[in-house]
């Protein structure tokens, strides 16, 4: 895959409204970072890892479009969320970063954003285009969506399809409903009854921004629970938003349209997604003993530490609280003897992200680890399917693709020495990092930079607690 220049946070402290600052079209210039993890004894102490990605895109896209002044705390300035930022400004919001992690938006009310001067980059991010396709799709502009040879890969027909039958219009798109792509907004956005051709929380919300400026109630149905960010911030910010049971797993959520979104305070806690990664570490690790804290707690968001609590992991609560109306807790995580366990499809919304150090996890097991109903995987910021299993390969570990299933052959240790090939994919580089923690061999990744995409100061972070990263 050929890279692109991707936007990075320059530091500049306002966005203002204007043309748009991306690099869409600027020559590429490619920083390929070669990554080196190693053992080097047990990790120990306090971490935090950044903020929640999913909840930092809604807090600005929510912001955007907010009337007032919305105060961000914990944002996470990964360059995912920063490209989110910038698009918000494109499109007529003032956006201002005020102090680390602190951000102000003064949004333009529902409805309101206005056409952007110049094609809007999301860098690597399927969550900030698609969830930017939805809110456009509402508001009568014309916008041109684009993104790194990653993003340019990955489905957008799954939102075009949705915010179609609510009037807006593909103008140009690339075969297969692909970036780069253009997108008419509707004028008068139509509410629909839409039920998810997947588990998929971004589609969920691209349907809910879109419904934000149409008369009457929008619903979305989907037949597995994905996470719920978008609706509890949605009432966060003043919404009318329903929400309820649809079928065994199910959920069917209803936005009443046109309400008057208010300003509001947001307090972003720590990333589960991120924290997987130093928890798997500490888990393989031996003699290792770390406390995790502010840990986002959102039941949908939990499945990996249920997973891992049920292959024999220590991960204990140690202090739970709830702040702007998601849980968290500080949690102590210290190594332990692992076993291998299935872990069935229904569960794969609530962890869909952890599947590559889950893997990990599952190398280091005693025992088989089947993992059910991975197909979403295929389409992630690259085919993590794929990636993950050649992942283990490369490092000596025995591991099968069943169908849509990963099976992995625990043995308690693994040889490491490979190179690992990241494929654009943050993910993939940090979980086969922290395998070379723990393995008999040091693990090398070919390119880390795109773990700044959603963990800047993951090498750091890691080291501080002692780990070998180089
Ligand atoms: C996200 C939803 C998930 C996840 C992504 C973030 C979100 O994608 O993989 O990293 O913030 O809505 P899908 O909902 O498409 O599975």
């Amino acid at each position: 895959m050929t890279r692109r220049a991707r936007t990075c946070y320059d530091g500049a402290r306002i966005f203002h409204p204007g043309p748009t600052p991306v690099t869409a079209h600027a020559p590429a210039s490619p920083k390929i970072a070669p990554m080196t993890a190693a053992r080097n004894g047990p990790l120990h102490g306090r971490l935090r890892v950044p903020g929640d990605k999913s909840m930092s895109h809604r807090a600005l896209i929510l912001g955007a479009l907010a009337v007032g002044k919305t105060r961000i705390s914990g944002l996470l300035e990964g360059e995912d969320v920063i490209n989110t930022s910038k698009v918000m400004a494109a499109l007529g919001a003032r956006v201002e970063r005020v102090g680390e992690g602190s951000w102000e938006v003064n949004g333009v009310g529902v409805g309101g954003f206005r056409e952007p001067g110049a094609t809007l980059d999301f860098g690597n991010s399927g969550t900030g285009c698609r969830l930017v396709m939805g809110a456009v799709a509402g508001c009568p502009v014309t916008a041109t969506f684009d993104g790194d040879a990653s993003l340019r890969t990955r489905p957008m027909q799954r939102i075009l399809d949705p915010v179609a039958l609510m009037g807006a219009r593909t103008v140009a798109a690339t075969v297969g409903g692909r970036l780069p792509l253009t997108l008419a907004g509707a004028r008068d956005p139509i509410p629909i009854v839409y039920r998810t051709p997947a588990a998929s929380a971004q589609i969920k919300s691209a349907v809910l921004l879109a419904g934000l400026a149409a008369p009457g109630e929008t619903t979305v149905i989907e037949s597995e629970a994905s996470r719920d960010h978008t609706e509890l911030m949605l009432r966060h910010f003043g919404a009318e938003v329903a929400s309820g049971p649809d079928g065994p797993h199910g959920r069917r959520v209803t936005l009443k349209g046109q309400p008057e979104l208010l300003a509001a305070a947001v307090t972003v806690p720590a990333d589960p997604s991120s924290a997987a990664f130093p928890m798997v570490a500490v888990l393989i690790v031996p003699g290792s003993d770390v406390i995790l804290t502010g840990v986002m707690m959102n039941p949908l968001r939990t499945g990996l530490i249920a997973t891992l609590r049920e292959m024999g992991a220590s991960i204990e609560t140690v202090a739970a609280r709830d702040d702007a109306g998601e849980p968290m807790a500080d949690l102590r995580v210290r190594a332990s003897a692992l076993r291998g366990v299935e872990v069935p499809a229904l569960r794969a919304p609530s962890m869909i992200d952890e599947y590559p150090v889950l893997a990990v996890a599952a190398a280091f097991a005693e025992g088989t680890t089947v993992m059910r109903g991975l197909k979403e995987l295929r389409v992630k910021e690259s085919d993590r399917l794929a990636a993950t299993a050649a992942m283990l390969r490369q490092n000596g570990v025995i591991v099968e693709i069943a169908g849509d299933d990963l099976i992995v052959h625990g043995k308690g240790t693994a040889p490491g020495g490979g190179l690992v090939a990241t494929h654009m994919d943050h993910r993939i580089a940090m979980a086969a990092l922290v395998m070379g923690l723990a393995s008999q061999r040091p693990v090398r990744v070919d390119d880390a930079a795109f773990i700044a995409t959603s963990f800047p100061g993951f090498a750091d972070l890691m080291r501080g607690i002692g780990a070998a990263l180089s």
